[in-house]
């Protein structure tokens, strides 16, 4: 029997100023408008500036969240950072957020991919519910054109850069976070990684050469199996939560792909109005892209006070996840 419930006190998003369209890429690699627009959705992305760091990115989104929970820094027992992006391997992005906060929280990082966030809606709900903490800032941030072969005309369409938080704090009477149901896969670490930097394979000056510090994808294949995992994801999450498709406003599926948006609406068999869409704004923000995708149909009003939205996302590991929640 669980302590408290989760109630989600807000939602804040920022992505840097610069912006990255198809035409510029054109002048970059052996690709086209047409091309990335068909296959993907995307017609521009956002760039980090040479002054920022993820940490920064975090902050700004953390700021907008707790505005909009009307709270004070100092409240935050817990701080969670998603992401496969982080500032350096040691020490956690976590920590550095923690300290331009000025707080004194607990600080990690989660590393679950493009799941990132779900896994750390699965890591705060378990703090709360057990009574073991009472407010969480948890944060999906990217920097993934810093891990971008710009080279690479397969990958380096695709990534952007962004952060987005949420305050979540216990509560006796709310519920807001009705489910979360995770899922991986480590069989299929092959299709999507960066295969040097780790202690598998410490940077040498080979390992720059070849590039391998950048991320390596095989698109087709993630693609197909993102589709089924997702759409899995969601039903799994949809059943814990005792919700039915009637019962939900929206769906916010991770944003790394439309044909991959639209594959799972339809597998779902959902309508295609209840499935939100910014991947042509932003590209694929990896962690970060659900929460961003989640704050701006808050403000945009596509979510309302009281809806019930499903959120899924799909990613490197490989990992899965979804939740249901009350906005
Ligand atoms: N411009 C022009 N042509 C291109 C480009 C490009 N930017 N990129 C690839 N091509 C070419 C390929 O070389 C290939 O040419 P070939 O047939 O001569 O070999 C052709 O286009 C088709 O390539 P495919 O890989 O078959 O293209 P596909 O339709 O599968 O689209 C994509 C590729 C967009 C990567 C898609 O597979 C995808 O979105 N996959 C899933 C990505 C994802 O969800 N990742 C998970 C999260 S990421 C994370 O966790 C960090």
């Amino acid at each position: 029997m669980n302590k408290f419930n989760v109630k989600i006190l807000g939602t804040g998003s920022y992505v840097p100023e610069k912006v990255l369209t198809n035409s510029d890429l054109e002048k970059m690699v052996d690709t086209s408008d047409q091309w990335i627009t068909e296959r993907t959705g995307i017609k521009e992305r956002r760039i980090i500036d040479k002054s920022q760091n993820l940490s920064d990115l975090a902050f700004e989104a953390s700021k907008k969240a707790l505005e909009k929970a009307k709270m004070q820094a100092n409240q935050i027992d817990v701080i969670i950072v998603a992401t496969v992006s982080g500032e350096m391997p040691l020490p956690a992005t976590a920590c550095t957020l923690q300290k331009k906060l000025g707080i004194n929280a607990v600080a990690f990082d989660i590393s679950a991919a493009c799941s990132g966030f779900m896994y750390g809606l699965s890591v705060a709900k378990s703090f709360i519910e057990s009574g073991t903490y009472k407010t969480v800032l948890l944060v999906g941030g990217e920097v993934l054109t810093r891990i971008t072969d710009w080279t690479d005309r397969n990958t380096c369409v695709l990534f952007g850069d962004g952060a987005g938080a949420m305050v979540l704090q216990a509560s006796e009477t709310e519920k807001d976070v009705l489910s979360v149901h995770l899922g991986a896969d480590g069989n299929y670490t092959n299709l999507l990684n960066i295969p040097a930097g780790g202690t598998a394979m410490p940077t040498t000056h080979e390992t720059v050469d070849n590039k391998l510090q950048f991320i390596k994808m095989a698109g087709k294949e993630v693609f197909k199996i993102a589709v089924v995992k997702m759409a899995e994801a969601a039903q799994k999450a949809l059943e814990l939560a005792g919700k039915k498709d009637e019962d939900i406003a929206l769906y916010i599926p991770h944003q790394a792909n439309l044909r991959i948006i639209e594959a799972v609406g339809k597998r779902l068999g959902v309508d295609k109005g209840k499935v939100y869409v910014n991947v042509h704004k932003y590209g694929n923000m990896s962690s970060a892209t659900t929460i961003i995708a989640l704050d701006e149909a808050i403000s945009s009003g596509a979510a309302k006070k009281g809806d019930i939205i499903t959120v899924m996302a799909f990613g490197g590991g490989l990992t899965w996840g979804a939740a249901v929640l009350k906005i």
